[in-house]
């Protein structure tokens, strides 16, 4: 893990803490060169054969005459063999689910916290592609794979947005600054930052690599469904003092001060918040499933494959933690402290490397394997 106060080349040589402090939530930062290998890890070709499987989140933006159409995958190869010439944009979400090149390129950022991180998004356009001005409202860092492109930002206010179109596509848009992209460029924008992205070139592939900033309303819905499972209020409505009513069908304001004193009870702490996150943040998207033909006969067997060849996260399993309570793709476990820097190891990193491991770890790990959370060797 990079020391943070050591100059990071792909921030341009800034270090962690600078660019947090600087940049981060605050302002853009653009360094060439950031990433020179990102092009060959992921081709056009490969791009499209993801954009067909229904296990991926694809979209499809056209742009014919000034007019925008947003389609959704999985899209068929006939579809994508005749695309136009020019003016499209195919947008796969969650490659590092399926590309070990895009999960490692999530660990070049351990100096923002995994649960702010939401996935890796990779488009291709033809000359003149784009999805057109907007704002997103989260942290992502554009970094270009093949190709070129025009990126232009701007620090407006106005984010109005063309009404009646399936797009969220800025009304006016006044470029302050611009860039022309080549492979392994990045361009970080903090949320809302306004920004326009136009190909410059047939098989133009961009990364995006973003971090999640829920919205309150959002956390408050989850939070208010995880509550509502774990709920245990005591005792129940009493009236032994009812008076006649003057209207019998009238909620009256003796049983609005008691159920109101009731609701109040309903309480939490700081442990239920840390305990709603780490499930809530974990949970897989309904479309990821975990599936393995890796089979080990038992827990004696599996403790002897970690010690020797180590284990990995699967691409698509997300682990974080909070003092001794760990949780793996919405599932959850107390595990004891010995075993803490194991754990924490692998939550951090993704991997644990071949080592003399406690029985107890292999106990504990065992189940995740069969589940297919976890994977055997620490390269996939
Ligand atoms: C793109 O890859 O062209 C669009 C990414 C973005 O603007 O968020
Ligand atoms: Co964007």
């Amino acid at each position: 893990m990079n020391a943070h106060n050591q100059p990071i080349a792909f921030l341009g040589g800034l270090t962690a803490e600078a660019f947090l402090r600087d940049h981060w939530q605050k302002k853009p930062l653009f360094v060439p060169n950031a990433f020179p290998h990102l092009a060959q890890a992921l081709s056009p070709k490969e791009l499209k054969t993801l954009a067909r499987n229904e296990d991926m989140q694809s979209r499809l933006v056209l742009k014919q005459n000034d007019r925008w159409d947003l389609q959704h995958g999985p899209f068929s190869a006939q579809k994508l063999a005749r695309l136009p010439a020019q003016d499209w944009s195919l947008l796969v979400q969650g490659i590092n689910h399926v590309l070990p090149e895009a999960a490692q390129l999530l660990q070049a950022f351990p100096f923002i916290p995994t649960a702010r991180l939401d996935d890796v998004m990779v488009s291709l356009a033809p000359t003149g592609g784009g999805v057109g001005p907007h704002f997103d409202s989260y942290d992502v860092f554009l970094i270009q794979g093949c190709g070129s492109k025009r990126w232009q930002i701007s620090a407006q206010q106005d984010q109005s947005l063309i009404e009646g179109i399936p797009l969220r596509i800025l009304q006016h848009f006044q470029a302050e600054q611009e860039w022309l992209v080549n492979p392994g460029d990045l361009l970080y924008l903090p949320p809302r930052y306004a920004h326009h992205g136009v190909s410059l070139s047939d098989d133009s592939m961009t990364w995006s690599v973003g971090f999640r900033a829920p919205k309150a309303q959002e956390l408050g819905q989850q939070f208010l469904m995880y509550l509502e499972e774990r709920l245990q209020l005591d005792g129940m409505y009493a009236d032994p003092d009812l008076r006649v009513p003057l209207h019998p069908a009238e909620i009256g304001p003796d049983m609005i001060r008691q159920v109101g004193e009731m609701l109040r009870r309903i309480s939490w702490s700081d442990t239920d918040v840390a305990d709603f996150l780490g499930h809530y943040l974990t949970e897989p998207k309904p479309h990821i499933f975990f599936e393995s033909d890796d089979f080990i006969e038992d827990v004696t067997e599996f403790a002897d494959m970690l010690n020797q060849q180590g284990v990995r996260l699967a691409l698509a399993s997300q682990m974080l933690f909070q003092g001794n309570r760990f949780y793996l793709n919405g599932e959850s476990v107390d595990a004891p402290s010995s075993l803490h820097p194991w754990l924490a190891r692998l939550a951090d990193s993704r991997r644990l490397p071949p080592d003399s491991y406690p029985e107890e770890l292999a106990e504990l790990l065992f189940p995740w394997f069969e589940a297919a959370y976890l994977e055997r060797g620490v390269t996939p």
